[in-house]
C-alpha cells in the first residue's frame, strides 16, 4: 500500500505533504463533514487571513463564522476558535493523539491523523471510508453500530499500522486514499487495489455485503 500510495495516492492535495500542525489540522476538521473539492477554496481563503493558529486565535468568533458560512455543521466553526485559543494557550499544538484529542471538535480519528501526519506516532486513523477498506481487508462481520465492535476494530486497525521505520504520513493518505479511489461503496475498483490478495471480501466475493448495514 505503500507503494501503491506514493505512485496512485492523492498528492496534488493542498494539504499534501504538510508536516504542519495547523494547516493539517484546519484541512482535517474542514473535511470531517465536507467534501474536497468544497474545502479547497474554503481552506485557501482561511490561511490567506489566518497565517497561525495565533492569528486564529485572535480573531474574533464572527469573523471565523463569516468565512465558514457555506461549508455547514457551524459547530465545527465554534470548536475551531476554540480550539485555536486552546493551542495558542498550550503554546502549539501537543504532539501526541492522546493529548490532542482532548481539545475542541478533535475526535479520535483527527487526533490520529494529525499525530501521523505530522509527528509520525504510530497509531490508526479510522474513520467512515477507512472502516469500510479495514471491514473488507478483514471480512469484519459485527455491527459497527456497536460500541464493542467499534473498539474491536480500532485494535485492529493499530495492529495493522506496519513496523518502526516506515512512512506514517504514507501510510495514513494511502488508507484514506483506497477508501475514497478504490474501495468505494459501490463498484470497488479491487483489480486496482494493492491489498486485492489480502482481502478477505474479495476472496469471498462479498465486496458489496461489507460492512454490514446496521439494522437499526
Ligand atoms: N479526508 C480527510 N482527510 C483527508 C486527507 N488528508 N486527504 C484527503 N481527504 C481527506
Amino acid at each position: 500500500m505503500l507503494s501503491w500510495q506514493r505512485a496512485h495516492g492523492r498528492h496534488a492535495l493542498p494539504w499534501s505533504g504538510s508536516r504542519d500542525p495547523y494547516r493539517i489540522w484546519l484541512s482535517e476538521v474542514m473535511l470531517q463533514q465536507t467534501q474536497v473539492a468544497t474545502v479547497k477554496a474554503y481552506y485557501a481563503r482561511f490561511l490567506e487571513r489566518f497565517a497561525s493558529v495565533q492569528d486564529l486565535a485572535a480573531a474574533p468568533l464572527d469573523e471565523v463564522l463569516a468565512l465558514w458560512a457555506g461549508l455547514g455543521y457551524y459547530s465545527r466553526a465554534r470548536n475551531l476558535h476554540a480550539c485555536a485559543q486552546a493551542v495558542a494557550a498550550l503554546g502549539g499544538f501537543p504532539r501526541r493523539a492522546a493529548e490532542l484529542e482532548q481539545l475542541p471538535g478533535i475526535g479520535r480519528s483527527t487526533a490520529r491523523a494529525i499525530a501521523a501526519f505530522c509527528f509520525d506516532e504510530r497509531l490508526s486513523i479510522l474513520d467512515g471510508n477507512v472502516k469500510r477498506v479495514l471491514a473488507r481487508l478483514l471480512a469484519f462481520e459485527q455491527d459497527l453500530a456497536r460500541a464493542p465492535a467499534q473498539r474491536e476494530l480500532w485494535a485492529l486497525a493499530d495492529a495493522l499500522v506496519p513496523a518502526q521505520a516506515s512512512d506514517m504520513p504514507a501510510y495514513t493518505q494511502g488508507l484514506m486514499d483506497l477508501g475514497a479511489t478504490l474501495c468505494t461503496p459501490r463498484q470497488p475498483r479491487c483489480g486496482e487495489c494493492p491489498v486485492q490478495a489480502l482481502c478477505q471480501a474479495q476472496a469471498q466475493g462479498r465486496q458489496a455485503e461489507l460492512p454490514l448495514k446496521s439494522r437499526r
